[in-house]
This record gives C-alpha cells, sequence and structure tokens, in this order.
C-alpha cells in the first residue's frame, strides 16, 4: 500500500487530509496516511502559543500569531469552498474575523471525522532523505524521547513559512538599552505602552504591529521602511521614516535624518522559508515570493516527484489556495494526475 507523510498539520497539513477524507468517502481507496506534527495540537499558526523561543522539550515554537491579531484579509476571499462559515456559524459573521474565529472556522472542517487518530503529535520531523526507492524520515516522539525511522513513498511538506524569523543587524543594536525584537516573538502591545517603539519592515506585520503598539498606548511610533513606504494617512502618534542608519544609545537615526529616542525596536523584516529537516537535494530555496522555483504547479518538487510542497507562496489567498494545492497533490499522489517530464515541464514553463 502507498504509504504518504504529511508533515505539519496547520491549515495546509490540514488542506491535505480533508482532501483524503473526501476522496474516500466517495469510495476511493486513499493511501495510508501518517501526519507529524511538533506541536501538541493542530492548526499550525492559528493554535496561538504565549511562548516565544523553545518549547518545554527544547524545540525551536514555530507559532508567530499575536494575542489580538485580526484577519488582514476579508474571510469571502479565503473561504473554504466545502465548508462555508455560514455553514460553521450557523449564521452571517462580519467579514474581518479575530483570530480565534477563523481557528474555530479551520479546525471545525477537520474535527468531525477521525482524522486526529492520522497524526503524531508533539513530534518533530528532525530527517528526511531519499535513497532512489522511497523516502526515510527520522522522527522524535518529544514526551517520550523516542526517536523512529519509517519509510514512505510521497512526503507532503506542510510546515508553513512565516515559523524563522529573519533577523538583520544594524550598528548599535549590541549596546541599545532598550529590547529588541522580531515580530514573531510580538504577542501582546500592552508591554509597549507609554513606550518609544521603533518598527522596521514595511509589510504585513509592519503595518499591524506597529497599529497595534499605537492602539494600546505607545507613546510614539516611528516605521523605518527599506524600500519602498506604506504610505498610509497614520493616526496621531505615528509616522513612516526612510530606513534605519543606526543607533546610538537609545536613539534611532534614520537614512533621511530624521532621529527619534527608542525604548523598543520591533523587527518586522520577514521569515526564511528553513527547512533543516530535508535532504539538500529536496529543499526548497526561495525567498517569500509569488513563484517560488522548482516547484511545478507551485506544488510538485521537480527534482523529485514524490515530493509535495504546500502554501510555500507569498500569501495573499491563503485557505482555499491550500485546498486546491492540497486537492492537487492528492490527485498525483492517487495517480489521477500525470506529472509530466523535466524536459517538457521546461518546455510548457517557456
Ligand atoms: C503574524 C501572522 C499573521 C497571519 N495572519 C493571517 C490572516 O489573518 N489570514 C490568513 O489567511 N493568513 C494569515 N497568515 C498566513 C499564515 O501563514 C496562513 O494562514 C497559514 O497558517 C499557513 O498554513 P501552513 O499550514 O502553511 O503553515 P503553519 O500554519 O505555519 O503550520 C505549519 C505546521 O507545521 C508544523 N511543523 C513545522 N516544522 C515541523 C517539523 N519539522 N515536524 C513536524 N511538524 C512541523 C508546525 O508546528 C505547524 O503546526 C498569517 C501569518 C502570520 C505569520
Ligand atoms: N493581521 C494579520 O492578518 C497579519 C499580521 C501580520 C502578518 N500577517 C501575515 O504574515 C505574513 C508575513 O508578513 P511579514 O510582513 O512578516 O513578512 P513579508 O511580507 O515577507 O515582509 C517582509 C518585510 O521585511 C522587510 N525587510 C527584509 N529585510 C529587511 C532588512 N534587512 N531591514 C529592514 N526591513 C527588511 C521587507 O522590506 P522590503 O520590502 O524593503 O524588502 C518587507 O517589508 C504575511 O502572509 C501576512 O499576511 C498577517
Amino acid at each position: 500500500m502507498t504509504k504518504v507523510a504529511i508533515i505539519g498539520t496547520g491549515p495546509c497539513g490540514l488542506s491535505m487530509l480533508r482532501s483524503f477524507e473526501q476522496a474516500e468517502k466517495k469510495g476511493e481507496k486513499i493511501p495510508q496516511i501518517v501526519c507529524f506534527e511538533k506541536q501538541e495540537d493542530w492548526g499550525g499558526l492559528w493554535n496561538y502559543n504565549w511562548r516565544t523561543g523553545s518549547d518545554q522539550y527544547g524545540d525551536p515554537v514555530p507559532n508567530s500569531m499575536y494575542r489580538y491579531l485580526w484577519s488582514n484579509g476579508p474571510k469571502e476571499c479565503l473561504e473554504f469552498a466545502d465548508y462555508s462559515f455560514d455553514e460553521h456559524f450557523g449564521k452571517p459573521i462580519p467579514s474581518f474575523p479575530p483570530r480565534e474565529v477563523l481557528y474555530d472556522y479551520i479546525i471545525g472542517r477537520v474535527k468531525k471525522g477521525n482524522l486526529k487518530n492520522k497524526v503524531r503529535f508533539n513530534t518533530t520531523v528532525m530527517a528526511v532523505t531519499y535513497n532512489g526507492k522511497n523516502f526515510e524520515v527520522t522522527s522524535h516522539d518529544k514526551k517520550n524521547d523516542k526517536f523512529s525511522k519509517d519509510a514512505f513513498d510521497y512526503i507532503v511538506v506542510s510546515t508553513g513559512h512565516f515559523s524563522v524569523p529573519f533577523i538583520p543587524e544594524y550598528p548599535g543594536m549590541k549596546s541599545f538599552p532598550g529590547r529588541i525584537l522580531h515580530s514573531h516573538d510580538f504577542r501582546d502591545a500592552e508591554e509597549f505602552r507609554g513606550k518609544n517603539v521603533i518598527v522596521l519592515g514595511s509589510s504585513y506585520s509592519a503595518e499591524d504591529v506597529a497599529l497595534q503598539c499605537n492602539k494600546y498606548g505607545a507613546k510614539s511610533v516611528t516605521i523605518g521602511y527599506r524600500n519602498n513606504p506604506m504610505g498610509f494617512k497614520w493616526p496621531n502618534g505615528m509616522k513612516e521614516v526612510h530606513y534605519l542608519d543606526r543607533l546610538e544609545g537609545n536613539k534611532a537615526i534614520f537614512k533621511d535624518g530624521h532621529k527619534q529616542e527608542a525604548d523598543a525596536i520591533i523587527l518586522c523584516s520577514g521569515y526564511l522559508h528553513h527547512f533543516p529537516f530535508l535532504s539538500e537535494d529536496l529543499k526548497l530555496k526561495t525567498r517569500n515570493r509569488l513563484y517560488p522555483p522548482k516547484l511545478y504547479k507551485g506544488v510538485v518538487w521537480e527534482n523529485n516527484h514524490k515530493l509535495l510542497y504546500l502554501g510555500m507562496q507569498d500569501q495573499f489567498h491563503t485557505f482555499n489556495m491550500f485546498d486546491c494545492q492540497a486537492w492537487y497533490a492528492r490527485d498525483v499522489i492517487m495517480g489521477k494526475i500525470k506529472i509530466p517530464n523535466n524536459s517538457e515541464i521546461k518546455k510548457r514553463y517557456k
């Protein structure tokens, strides 16, 4: 019987599970599935965690979400085709829900079945190699401190790419007397009440973290953009200036000559695609972009068509895009979609 490993049970891994469940409900024979999840429950980033740094087993905490996060896109743009918000909540809800509401929705779709039985929780995938015939997966059951090796025919990598922060360094950081953190470790703007906060970056995290700090009573919020300013009409107490040059004591000095006293620096400088468990020949190397390289249809690893990646793109549409990818990956695994050879793929891309 074909054996499939799904690594990660965030929204992408859950879409993958759901796609197989739907095929099984239609009477199709599905492969044997084992999911690995390093957290103690499913939901990925939506499974909020107060922790930063390491978990109780010394494993890095994947969570990047903060307590008072609200969706930055309208729910209508991410609704599942087979499970509507109305069906889940039994009534219409507003377009921009808070984190807990989206979490409830994502989990609601999968928790009715027996899908949890397929997941090994608290289990981190440590290594994946391919021996020419199948994949060998080494995993660590953190609770029982037990390592296992299993063979699989297909691997689905759904480990997300907003968990490992990219942390740049600026002159003066070593002697800065305040707090420096990355948005990955931001949990609550309360701690910045009455403080002068510098936010670096000009994308979603910069916008949202800066506004949260302002809303929760920061004395001032100064955003330093690198390439393009967001250019919004900021509320009182906020401004956007050009890129941090250096820190001198507690003073932030920007490229445009602007100077600002600072108590805290929040780096909203994005994340790394990081797959320490994959051998070099299997590893996707990319920055955050809409078309990561070497992924046929954005999903199939061109160097080994039995390795599938989900959700590796920069994200505008999320949950419903993950479903499209998962349904496609399922049909590849079940032999319903044939992947052309690599020279044919190259021709198609020209
Ligand atoms: C701050 C922030 C806010 C966001 N807000 C929104 C929003 O409002 N709306 C929206 O649609 N999207 C939002 N997103 C985008 C978010 O990336 C997606 O919604 C979604 O969580 C991606 O799902 P995923 O399954 O690809 O990854 P994740 O949600 O990151 O899940 C990956 C899972 O893999 C597990 N894992 C990782 N490595 C291993 C390993 N080696 N072994 C076993 N398990 C492993 C992790 O524990 C995790 O459970 C936000 C992202 C961030 C960072
Ligand atoms: N409320 C919400 O729903 C919410 C909130 C936060 C985040 N998110 C989600 O989280 C995901 C990640 O967003 P993100 O903003 O963290 O990452 P991102 O979109 O990848 O943006 C990275 C940012 O870092 C900047 N940067 C990179 N290197 C830098 C450096 N050396 N110095 C200064 N700035 C640097 C980039 O600037 P340049 O453009 O100049 O390169 C860019 O502005 C997105 O999917 C987003 O939707 C959602």
